[in-house]
């Protein structure tokens, strides 16, 4: 749907300010950036982290006590989808020496590294390979690799601001350690980065960098990733099996505590299966489609912490989920785009975020936590009240698109962000020539179980990589940071998991019992109700129909 009357003449305040801003910026005169001490007052006003009544102490398990969103909690509070008393683990139905749970971008490198390090492998996704945030990810992969002008010393200095200096130091170092090597990795798979004339990458800022050492493949950088190792994997064929849409519900553990596979659900047989395996690698990916305090999501479909509750009945502790990153920039109007990321290399590539009346009210580049609070500021009631009305009675920001063509050249906006282009044509809107409207959406989720620098949990034989774990990226990631974890932490994981398979050939007896404790707790802090998790697919049936439906018996044995 193109603009409607209303909004096209707003959009001729935005007009009216723009050529003194672009002549601002080509001065290099940038809207002044908030100052350290001026952060905290907006994010603790306005960022929804913040927002009491909408955290709550887990009662049971690992990280007893603490505080974290209400809709993670009612998944942890949940009970298992398999019954443990009626299971039987005696005959697998798959043997494998490592299993991969996820085939996003952290699950396909792990699987990679796996069997280029000897171990066969077993992927199990939810739905089919690549269906993951990696292919959604647009904007690029962090890595300090020009020497000269940026070291990955200024990259973990970035890092840490960025994460509020909370962030697991060895994590950090791990990653920016290892980022110019991935980025040479996947090159060499064959990932076309965007590169000058001469053959030399092109890199940019993102908000919160000290320097330009953000690479990317146009507006798809996460697509063309993907793309590419999905195909390394798949050629793979001796090592590597990939089985879609059986997401794994339990993990598996022997009577010597150690990791021993997990229990799949098959979407499509309604039937249960074992996978035996000696190690097994958790790369679920985020939780943007819990909706949390119902915000829109950037997420795909399958992004509902499956991996978190999984590994958190196993034992394994959980850290800096209590913070989830809004991205500053999701598509508000039209409304059928609503919550799909807009890359922040627009604002990277200068584009201004103006309010109703055409005027900047925030500097474009600020860490996103800072930027997404300063923007529900502009637009709330309670803060500035100058948002945009949308026909439907939403509220948004000017995201100012056309200035890169000023900035940068005529036909820029269509050669450096063709999915975007391509997207609002789709409804009539040219962003070379009108802004995007946006207001921030459900992004990121900075935190995840607990992992060492190898990725290890404190369960032997269970790793983690990607956005299920937490640490790295402290209370707040940056941009460009995660493409680069799930590809770092992917890889090591890969090596760590068919190393430790290599040493574990005997594991002892498959059982559930963590399950049946984890019940136990469950019945012992007075929790009751029929919620099931992991919940596998979000539910978006009406209320009445899904109160019938959890009346069913959901607990499956298996055959
Ligand atoms: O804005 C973006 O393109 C998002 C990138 C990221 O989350 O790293």
């Amino acid at each position: 749907m193109p603009y409607p009357e209303p909004l096209k003449k707003l959009i001729e305040k935005v007009e009216a300010t723009r050529p003194a801003r672009v002549e601002r910026k080509l001065k290099e005169e940038e809207f002044p950036p908030l100052k350290l001490e001026e952060r905290d007052p907006v994010l603790r006003n306005f960022h929804p982290d913040f927002i009491e009544g909408t955290r709550r102490e887990i009662k049971v398990g690992p990280s007893k006590g603490y505080a974290i969103s209400n809709e993670i909690v009612d998944l942890l509070e949940a009970r298992s989808r398999v019954n443990p008393y009626l299971v039987s683990l005696s005959k697998p139905d798959y043997e494998t020496d490592v299993l991969v749970i996820g085939a996003g971008g952290a699950g396909t490198a792990a699987a990679i590294l796996a069997a280029e390090n000897g171990a066969k492998v077993l992927i199990a996704t939810k739905l089919r390979h690549g269906d993951a945030n990696t292919m959604m990810a647009e904007g690029g992969i962090q890595a300090a690799d020009k020497v000269g002008k940026d070291s990955p010393y200024y990259h973990y200095l970035d890092i840490l601001g960025g994460g509020h200096f909370l962030n697991d130091p060895e994590l950090v170092y791990t990653m920016v350690q290892n980022a110019p090597d991935a980025v040479k990795w996947l090159e060499g798979l064959g990932t076309s980065f965007s590169k000058f004339e001469d053959g030399r990458m092109k890199t940019m800022h993102g908000g919160g960098t000290c320097r330009k050492r953000m690479h990317y493949a146009a507006d798809i950088t996460g697509a063309e990733i993907m793309k590419t190792i999905r195909d390394e994997a798949r050629n793979h064929t001796d090592m590597i099996e990939v089985i879609e849409f059986c997401p794994a519900v339990e993990l598996v553990l022997d009577d010597n505590g150690r990791c021993a596979g997990a229990v799949l659900y098959n979407l499509e047989t309604a039937e249960y299966h074992y996978v035996k395996a000696k190690a097994v690698i958790i790369a679920t990916g985020g939780s943007g489609r819990l909706h949390i305090q119902n915000f829109m999501t950037t997420n795909h479909y399958g992004a509902t912490a499956d991996g978190i509750v999984m590994a958190y009945r196993a034992g394994v502790p959980i850290s800096f989920l209590h913070t989830v990153q809004y991205h500053p920039t999701g598509v508000v109007f039209p409304e059928q785009a609503e919550g799909i990321l807009i890359t922040e290399k627009f604002r990277g590539a200068g584009a201004n975020v103006l309010n109703i009346h055409g005027e900047q009210f925030v500097y474009e580049r600020e860490p996103r936590d800072v930027e997404a609070a300063c923007i529900i500021r502009e637009c709330s009631p309670k803060g500035r009240g100058n948002g945009v009305p949308t026909p439907t009675g939403k509220f948004g920001v000017w995201l100012d698109s056309p200035m890169i063509e000023l900035l940068k050249g005529e036909g820029t906006v269509r050669k450096e962000f063709p999915g975007k282009h391509i997207l609002f044509r789709r409804f009539g809107i040219d962003i070379s020539k009108e802004p995007m409207l946006i207001h921030p959406t459900l992004h990121y989720q900075n935190g995840g179980l607990d992992i060492n620098s190898k990725c290890e949990t404190n369960v032997p034989g269970l790793y983690a990589a990607g956005e299920v774990s937490g640490g790295v990226h402290g209370e707040n990631r940056l941009m460009g940071n995660s493409l680069l974890d799930v590809i770092v932490f992917g890889r090591i994981a890969g090596e760590q998991a068919a190393e430790y398979a290599s040493k574990h050939t005997e594991s002892g007896y498959a059982n559930l019992d963590h399950v049946k404790r984890y019940n136990e707790e469950l019945e012992t802090a007075g929790i009751e109700g029929e919620r099931i998790a992991p919940m596998i697919l979000p539910d978006y049936s009406n209320p009445e129909v899904r109160e019938k439906q959890l009346t069913k018996d959901y607990f499956g044995t298996l055959s």
